[in-house]
């Protein structure tokens, strides 16, 4: 038929249809809505399929997002065919923020997003009436400077989106490189990715484009990478290789590899390398000289036990053992684990660590760090007993906000340097921040002591160029007793209250000594110091902004592990954060705050007594670079 004839039949008939589709358009996009007669339920619901086509070149299409509405399914079509489908909670009342979509790697194509969206009977609207179609925008350059209040200062925080695990860390020619479960096209859980980030101080990060995107066997889950230094896998002396879960209706174990750094991976076209038939996730491999072999931890989630495999070239493993059934806090499920060989501290003894990370089942709820002390022979971990006989479970953080931590690999000077995602399960995605969403803890480095219980606990201390974001102090008082009536001390003026505290105490075994931090408008974090009952504990139910989850107001404690009733503490406050160590590393508190307004004084007091300060400094931090 001619052409002419055909588009003049299509338009009448067009014209005759009752109304398919609706049009509507601003300058960058034209959407349409499609009818909805063969996608509606019994109940009413329906899906909507709409259209957005976009009209005009440029590098990035800004997706209308709203935080609190409901998950559309978008498919990219490129010149028709599907690029990729991600899960936007694109906005139907109100636009809370903009996401960029990259049209970039798509110049001179036609890019048109085929969106499913659900309309359920308690937000069932008029297609036309989504807040979002207006507002998708075709722009050149993405804005993503700050508009958080609550967006810590020095700590690692994603320019934009959801974030939780630390991922495939390792440090490679004079840098920390850090991944992590990223959304970029959210401030909730979804579209996982690994996002990248690097550092040459630990302190000041470097934004990278994504390293790795969700692919045909699923979404991108948490992983580790290690440097081949003797070509192991045939693919180049010192490549980068990455081995992380891949999630989909299971989950598998992939491999990538980067000869850049870990700027890009070649993903392994015959992934999975390893497929179990229970839900098992979060590959963490290293390489074990003893036995010349690399060794594989992978969760074993529901069974609450780590696998631990081997390989000669890191896509063939063997499984050699499992740990961990019925051992430690058994609830929830185990994810995350990390396996390595540390020195104790002050002897020549060496002892092997094997972090599991749960949730729930947490010490406080929720998630939490817990892990093992015991040998490694290259297949199987042993662990150490109590006097009891029993394997006691020990905890890497006495906080509710660390979760997730796993190391570095391939850190210099032997560091076993480690960070962790700085929130928990239970209210992560619905803390008081949304261009945002979460920050990671500050690093630390652990080391290994033995108790007077004779038990080895793991010490973690501030990564130590943490140090040199300190200001000169703006407080520095010596030796003064306190007793009820509190000291006031004023925290650092600008920069938010940005600090450390450092504080030397003496309980002299007679009171408990209680740190308050305020703001004038009530908001207070209260920190007490208990002697009698070897307990330092952390008391946030009237931080600020509690009311988003039952589950945050809380109190946590942690036991300090000193007899003699004195206690050194650093104390890191980075507007959201209070970040609690004893100064040997022998315990850290890790508490997310949400206050109106900083917190601008520290009261001193003690309780049941009379205690004394020997030394308090409060140094402002602030970044350089
Ligand atoms: C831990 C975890 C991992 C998983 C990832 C998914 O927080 O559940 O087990 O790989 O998050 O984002």
């Amino acid at each position: 038929m001619n052409k002419l004839i055909k588009a003049s039949i299509l338009s009448i008939a067009m014209a005759l249809l009752p109304l398919q589709f609706e049009l509507k358009a601003n300058d960058d996009v034209v959407v349409k809505h499609l009818g909805k007669d063969n996608i509606i339920f019994r109940d009413g619901s329906y899906i909507q399929n709409s259209l957005v086509h976009v009209a005009k070149p440029g590098n990035f299409l800004l997706l209308p997002v709203q935080d609190n509405s409901d998950e559309a399914k978008v498919k990219v079509l490129v010149n028709g065919k599907i690029d990729r489908t991600i899960t936007v909670r694109l906005a139907k009342t109100k636009v809370d923020y903009l996401f960029p979509l990259d049209l970039r790697p798509y110049e001179g194509k036609d890019v048109v997003l085929n969106i499913e969206m659900n309309q359920n009977r308690s937000s069932m609207r008029d297609p036309g009436e989504e807040a979002c179609w207006e507002k998708f925008a075709v722009v050149n350059q993405v804005d993503s400077s700050n508009i958080e209040k609550y967006r810590p200062l020095f700590h690692h925080t994603p320019l934009y989106g959801w974030m939780n695990d630390p991922n495939g860390m390792f440090y490679k020619d004079g840098r920390w490189h850090l991944y992590y479960q990223w959304n970029p096209y959210g401030s909730k859980w979804q579209n996982l990715s690994w996002g990248h980030s690097s550092s040459t101080d630990l302190v000041n990060w470097e934004h990278h484009p994504i390293a790795l995107e969700p692919d045909g066997l699923g979404m991108i889950f948490s992983g580790s990478c290690a440097i081949d230094h003797n070509n192991t896998a045939g693919l180049g002396k010192d490549a980068v290789i990455a081995i992380y879960t891949s999630a989909d209706l299971n989950q598998v174990q992939s491999f990538a590899s980067s000869n850049d750094n870990g700027k890009t991976f070649e993903v392994f076209g015959a992934n999975p390398i390893i497929a179990t038939d229970t839900e098992a996730r979060d590959p963490n491999f290293f390489f074990h000289e003893p036995t010349g072999k690399w060794i594989l931890v992978l969760a074993n989630a529901l069974n609450h036990e780590m696998l631990i495999f081997s390989s000669p070239d890191m896509k063939n493993w063997t499984l050699e053992s499992s740990f961990g059934k019925g051992l430690g806090a058994q609830n929830g499920v185990w994810e995350c684990p990390d396996l390595f060989e540390l020195p104790v501290n002050g002897t020549n003894e060496k002892k092997w660590m094997l972090i599991c990370n749960l949730n729930p089942g947490g010490l406080y709820g929720g998630s939490g760090i817990q892990y093992f002390i015991g040998d490694f022979d290259g297949k199987t971990f042993t662990p150490d007993i109590d006097q009891n006989g029993k394997v006691p479970t020990k905890w890497l953080d006495f906080g509710k906000d660390n979760y997730a931590g796993v190391s570095w690999s391939d850190a210099p000077d032997n560091r076993r340097a480690y960070i962790g995602w700085m929130s928990n399960w239970q209210y992560a995605a619905e803390v008081p921040t949304k261009q945002y969403r979460s920050a990671n803890t500050l690093p630390r480095e652990i080391s290994l002591f033995r108790h007077s219980d004779g038990q080895i606990y793991a010490a973690t201390l501030p990564s130590p160029e943490i140090l040199s974001i300190r200001e000169k102090a703006s407080q520095s008082l010596k030796d003064f007793t306190i007793g009820e009536k509190p000291r006031l001390i004023s925290l650092p003026k600008e920069n938010d209250g940005i600090c450390e505290i450092v504080v030397d105490m003496d309980s002299h075994n007679n009171c408990d000594i209680v740190l308050e931090l305020q703001n004038n408008k009530g908001d207070r974090t209260t920190m007490t110091y208990d002697p009698a009952r070897h307990t330092f504990e952390v008391n946030r139910r009237h931080s600020g902004d509690t009311s988003f989850s039952v589950d945050f107001p809380a109190i946590t404690s942690a036991p300090t592990f000193e007899r003699d009733g004195k206690l050194g503490l650093r104390i890191f406050i980075d507007r959201s954060s209070i970040e609690v160590f004893d100064k040997n590393g022998k315990f850290a508190i890790t508490t997310l705050v949400f206050p109106e307004v900083p917190y601008s004084t520290l009261a001193v007091s003690a309780a049941k007594g009379k205690g004394f300060i020997n030394d308090l400094k409060v140094y402002p931090i602030k970044l350089s670079k």
